[in-house]
């Protein structure tokens, strides 16, 4: 192969990407049969669909331009780069590790070692949401597992959204980390374990507290947010993953790979401002949530929510911090030309309270009450300006 990569090694890339997947991630695509599903064109601009994506030949053709083909092929031309580009990309997004020896003229080293440095994070991060899971899972008399419960937050919630718990020692995790091979640099650079600048020693980052997996578009495991058990903690009561070739928060929406597909079957999304809130809205049947990385929404973050739906519900907090990001986030999504309306909690409570107060039907009617942003702005105008 002229690509340096084996066609083995090409073939099981290729069965790990599933094109609907891939081809959804970018562009929302709607079922048109069985096994077929159609959007609109991401390569010429157009009205009416007639872009068509076939998922048992796993091929995509598009009646109107006619370009068409194979993932690799989507890959390349949707972000311009070659084959062997896709091919690492998509091998990288897919989990594949492509041998150094599996063809002659391998990529430039550079390229291949920093793939490498990727891929070891995301396996850091999986592994040790695994190692999490269970530590929540197999104790159920913990503090972490009490604290679950007293959230209303049952078992298979847990698992299905990966909510865990890091051991209440300082190096317990480092000590797993290497005892799974990484080394202290890979710990460090995936933000599970942190270095003290004065004395250099290593400890925990997550000490004790519930972790929420964060995972990226593919649903891989980028990072983590814990919260603290105490109710008013002294540190932070929320601490995440710090920035990495991985997680860049400003890019990640939590729960989004839950959340697409009702996103596109329904053109909606909901952006709540926590977890537990994204998780509320979960359960009481509106799995379009998703939730910033605790920064404020970001530019890229309402370009994501753009390929999913067009209709966009936000639900933050009453206070004026929530008033704020509200502003803040009708700013970056008007030019998207998205339809925006704004949740309204009644009491003042937030998404998650209010699913445990009133249940399903609670959420369902204050999604069905929520009222266009623009009313929001009017009715803060005497708060902001001297009528
Ligand atoms: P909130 O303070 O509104 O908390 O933070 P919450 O979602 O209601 O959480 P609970 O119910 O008290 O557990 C909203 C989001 O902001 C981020 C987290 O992602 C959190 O879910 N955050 C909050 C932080 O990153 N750090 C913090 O110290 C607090
Ligand atoms: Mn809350």
């Amino acid at each position: 192969m002229g690509f340096g990569v084996s066609k083995d090694v090409i073939e099981e890339i290729r069965s790990r990407c599933d094109i609907v997947d891939l081809i959804g991630s970018f562009v929302p695509l709607k079922r048109s049969g069985t096994n077929t599903y159609k959007g609109l064109c991401p390569f010429h601009q157009e009205k009416t669909p007639s872009f068509h994506v076939d998922a048992s030949r796993q091929m995509y053709h598009c009646f109107g331009c006619g370009k068409g083909g194979d993932v690799f092929r989507f890959y390349m031309d949707k972000e311009n780069v070659g084959f062997s580009d896709a091919l690492h990309m998509l091998a990288s997004r897919v989990g594949v590790v492509i041998p150094e020896n599996s063809g002659e003229n391998s990529d430039p080293a550079e390229g291949r070692r920093r793939a490498d440095a990727r891929e070891r994070l995301y396996r850091v991060n999986e592994d040790f949401c695994c190692f999490f899971e269970r530590t929540l899972l197999g104790n159920p008399d913990s503090p972490p597992t009490q604290y679950l419960i007293k959230r209303g937050i049952p078992r298979d919630v847990a698992e299905k959204f990966r909510i865990g718990a890091a051991p209440d020692a300082w190096t317990a995790c480092l000590e797993y980390g290497l005892s799974l091979g990484y080394t202290e640099e890979e710990l460090v650079a995936s933000g599970i374990v942190r270095r003290k600048e004065e004395t250099g020693r290593l400890f925990d980052h997550f000490k004790g507290r519930l972790t929420f997996a964060i995972t990226n578009e593919q649903g891989r495991v980028v990072g983590f947010s814990a919260r603290s058990l105490e109710a008013k903690p002294p540190a932070g009561k929320y601490i995440n993953t710090p920035e990495s070739p991985v997680f860049k928060k400003g890019n990640l929406l939590y729960a989004l790979p839950l959340a697409r597909k009702m996103m596109v079957e329904k053109n909606m999304a909901i952006l709540c401002e926590g977890q537990l809130d994204t998780i509320a809205f979960h359960r009481a049947g509106f799995e379009c949530a998703v939730a910033p990385q605790g920064t404020g929404f970001t530019e890229g973050q309402a370009r994501i929510l753009k390929r999913y739906a067009n209709r966009i519900f936000l639900a933050f907090d009453a206070d004026s911090a929530g008033q704020k990001a509200i502003l803040r986030a009708v700013e970056l999504l008007l030019p998207l030309s998205m339809e925006i309306k704004v949740i309204r909690i009644p009491g003042g409570k937030d998404p998650d309270e209010l699913f445990r107060n009133g249940g399903p039907d609670a959420v369902a009617a204050a999604v069905d009450d929520a009222i266009p942003w623009l009313d929001v702005l009017v009715a803060s105008l005497p708060e902001r300006y001297d009528m």
